[in-house]
C-alpha cells in the first residue's frame, strides 16, 4: 500500500529526511515514535504531498509521487490523493460554523461523489462508528476535545480512504479523553485499515500496531515488530 524509496526532504538548508526507504503492507498499522523535531510530521506530510520533497519516490494507495508535482497540472491528482490518504492532526480543524454531521458530509457532497441525502446518511453512519450517533447536530464548540477528534476521524473516513495518517491525534486532549479516541483508532486498525500513527501513547499503540518505527535525525528505523508474525501479507 505504501512504498517509499530514497525520500529526501529539507527545510531550508536543514536536512529533515535523508534517503528514507520504508514499506507498509495493506492492512498494517505502524506506530511512529521519535523525539520532537525528528521529522515525524514531515514524513506524514510527504506521504500525501502536503510537503513536496526534493528526491525520491512515494507510491501510496495507487498514486506515484515525485519531486516537483506542484502547480495546476497536478491539482486534481493531489485532490484525489488526499481523499485516498486521510490525515488526522493534533488540532482537529473542524469547520466551526458547521454541525458535526455537516463537517463529515461536506467533502463527499462538494466533490459530487454523493448527493446531499446520501452524504448525510453516510455521515450519520460514520458518526455512529465513532460513537457519536446522537451528536450530529452539535457544533464543534458544543463538543469535548475527544468528541471533536472523533468527528475529525469520521470526516476523513467519509472520503473512503485506503490509508489513514494520524499525527499525534491525542496530544491536545486531556488524559481522560485519550482512551476514547484511541479506541476508535484501534477499531479502525482491527477493521484492516492501513495506518501510520505518530503517537507517544505506546500504552495504547502496542495493543494494535503491527510494527514500530523510530524517526530520528533524518532516519527512519524499524525498531520493533510488535506482534511478530501477525502482520498481514501484502
Ligand atoms: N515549515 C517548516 N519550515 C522550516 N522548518 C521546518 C518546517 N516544518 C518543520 N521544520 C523543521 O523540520 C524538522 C522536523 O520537524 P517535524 O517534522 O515537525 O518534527 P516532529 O513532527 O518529529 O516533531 C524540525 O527541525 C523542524 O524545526
Ligand atoms: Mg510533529
Amino acid at each position: 500500500m505504501i512504498s517509499v524509496r530514497g525520500l529526501s526532504k529539507r527545510h531550508g538548508d536543514r536536512p529533515v529526511l535523508v534517503d528514507v526507504d520504508v514499506d507498509v503492507a495493506r492492512g498494517e498499522t505502524i506506530a511512529v515514535a521519535g523525539p520532537s523535531g525528528a521529522g515525524k510530521t514531515t514524513l506524514l506530510r510527504c506521504l500525501n504531498y502536503l510537503e513536496p520533497f526534493e528526491a525520491g519516490q512515494v507510491e501510496i494507495a495507487g498514486f506515484t509521487l515525485r519531486p516537483g508535482m506542484t502547480g495546476a497540472a497536478h491539482k486534481d491528482l493531489l485532490r484525489r490523493l488526499r481523499a485516498k490518504v486521510g490525515m488526522v492532526f493534533q488540532h482537529f480543524n473542524l469547520f466551526p460554523h458547521l454541525s458535526a454531521l455537516d463537517n463529515v458530509a461536506l467533502a463527499p457532497r462538494v466533490t459530487g461523489r454523493l448527493d446531499r441525502p446520501l452524504a448525510a446518511s453516510r455521515a450519520q453512519d460514520l458518526l455512529a462508528r465513532v460513537g457519536l450517533a446522537d451528536r450530529g447536530r452539535a457544533y464543534p464548540h458544543e463538543l469535548s476535545g475527544g468528541q471533536q477528534q472523533r468527528v475529525a476521524i469520521a470526516r476523513a473516513l467519509a472520503q473512503d480512504p485506503e490509508v489513514m495518517l494520524f499525527d499525534e491525534p491525542t496530544s491536545a486532549l486531556d488524559p481522560e479523553m485519550r482512551a476514547e479516541v484511541m479506541e476508535v483508532i484501534r477499531g479502525l486498525a482491527q477493521s484492516g485499515m492501513t495506518m501510520l500513527i505518530v503517537s507517544h501513547e505506546e500504552r495504547y499503540t502496542t495493543a494494535f500496531a503491527h510494527r514500530r518505527w523510530l524517526v530520528d535525525r533524518t532516519r527512519v528505523e524499524e525498531v520493533e515488530a510488535i506482534r511478530a508474525g501477525s502482520a498481514p501479507t501484502p
